[in-house]
């Protein structure tokens, strides 16, 4: 399948998409987009992570789980610790803030239920992806994850399938470990969510970037 986009515009038009349609992506598209992940780079080629992807029976048995779970309460938790939010810098924690009042003024809902009720319902999307390390792996492999997690995302975009990452999408793990038979012996780090754009208000919202001048500082 040809490319869809440019590099610049790739980059651009990828956001995080939080609804999608009920339109399952063919198999061969899911294959594509991983096979070019995996020429992601890694830690003296390490390639640490292992893959698994969820679609059809086997997501909505995980789905009826999530939304169960998320109904009654039932406290999340990670593989790795996910770090709470007043450990993150100043700076970010301002971005966050900023992130929840833009989300609650497009809702015009101060509560965000359409946001809460889409990330417990895996954003209804047909395929997720989870990517996990051997239990042990060093920070570095998790830098290595986070570029093969770039890659799907935008190798997906290129092939015209949207996406969003969420730790929501991993947060009973014993869940997933048991549907996708994830072996006692991986963390399972992170999941990205993969279908087609539904036209929803709650995709209308794009996060603000930095500048270059915040975050970057050039020496000669
Ligand atoms: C590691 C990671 C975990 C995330 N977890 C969630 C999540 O649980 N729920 C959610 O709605 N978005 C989640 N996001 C998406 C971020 O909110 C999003 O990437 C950020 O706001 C920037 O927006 P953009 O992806 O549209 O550029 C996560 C992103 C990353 C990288």
């Amino acid at each position: 399948m040809d490319s869809k986009y440019k590099f610049k515009e790739l980059m651009k038009e990828r956001h995080s998409v939080r609804k999608f349609q009920k339109k399952e992506i063919p198999e061969n598209i899911l294959k594509e987009i991983i096979s070019i992940s995996l020429l992601s780079p890694s830690w003296a080629n390490t390639q640490p992570w292992n893959i698994y992807v969820a679609s059809g029976n086997t997501l909505e048995e995980i789905r009826k789980i999530w939304i169960s779970k998320n109904k009654e309460n039932v406290k999340g938790y990670s593989d790795i610790p996910p770090g709470h939010r007043t450990e993150f810098s100043e700076r970010s924690q301002k971005i966050i803030e900023k992130l929840l009042n833009k989300v609650g003024e497009l809702l015009k809902d101060p509560t965000m239920k359409e946001f809460n009720e889409a990330n417990a319902s895996m954003f209804s999307a047909p395929s997720v992806v989870y990517l996990t390390l051997p239990k042990g792996h060093t920070k570095y492999s998790i830098l290595d994850l986070g570029a093969l997690e770039m890659s799907i995302m935008l190798a997906a975009k290129d092939l015209g399938v949207d996406s969003i990452v969420a730790y929501e999408l991993i947060k009973y793990p014993d869940v997933l470990r048991n549907s996708c038979k994830i072996p006692e012996n991986e963390d399972i780090i992170i999941g990205i969510a993969l279908g087609y754009e539904e036209n929803d208000i709650l995709n209308k919202y794009r996060a603000d970037k930095l500048s270059l001048d915040e975050v970057c500082h050039f020496y000669k």
